[in-house]
């Protein structure tokens, strides 16, 4: 039995701790936001980014036994209505094409905002390792920036409508399905 808290809630998982953490993510708790790639160690694109201890850490590459007794925050947990300032700045700035590499990028940035809210362009780049095959990389660097000043009150952002909102009220609060809609 291996025990840890995910997402705020105590769980224990009946599984083989040699198990990555991933796979009882997805497949046991049904947290699917947390991506698989199939690289797997040096060749991990980075989508299955969670925070262990509110650390960015790739959960393929850590096992349920490593993660014994560890807080895990995924995708899911980070915010419960896509409020983070992460979130709000990768929508703002256009930084998601198909969106498959954006949960483990939202992990990481959000993880380097926690300790650092004003990184430099080196700093992101250091903590950001994630692969894109979209290749929204400029934006991207943009938005994690953003999210610094909006962490620190600096700026406003609310770009991302929240979860079960209505195709209406999204295209209000999303200036982008707006046009898409008159059009
Ligand atoms: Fe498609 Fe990054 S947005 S892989």
């Amino acid at each position: 039995m291996s025990r840890m808290t995910v997402n705020e809630r105590p769980v224990e998982f009946d599984l083989d701790p040699r198990m990555p953490l991933l796979y009882a993510l997805r497949e046991a708790m049904n947290l699917t936001g947390t991506k698989a790639c199939g690289g797997g160690g040096a060749e991990c694109s980075g989508a299955c980014m969670v925070l262990v201890d509110g650390v960015a850490l790739r959960s393929c590459a850590i096992t349920l036994a490593e993660a014994e007794g560890r807080i895990i925050t995924t995708i899911e947990g980070l915010s419960r209505d896509r409020s983070h300032p992460v979130q709000q700045a990768m929508v703002a700035q256009g930084a998601i094409q198909c969106g498959y590499c954006t949960p483990g990028i939202v992990i990481a940035a959000a993880a380097l905002l926690q300790r650092n809210p004003a990184p430099s362009r080196d700093e992101i780049d250091a903590a950001i390792p994630n692969i894109c095959r979209c290749g929204v990389y400029p934006r991207l660097v943009k938005a994690v920036a953003q999210a610094g000043r909006v962490a620190q009150r600096q700026e406003r952002v609310s770009a991302a409508p929240a979860p079960g909102i209505s195709a209406e009220d999204a295209a209000k609060a999303v200036p982008a399905l707006r046009v898409l809609q008159v059009e």
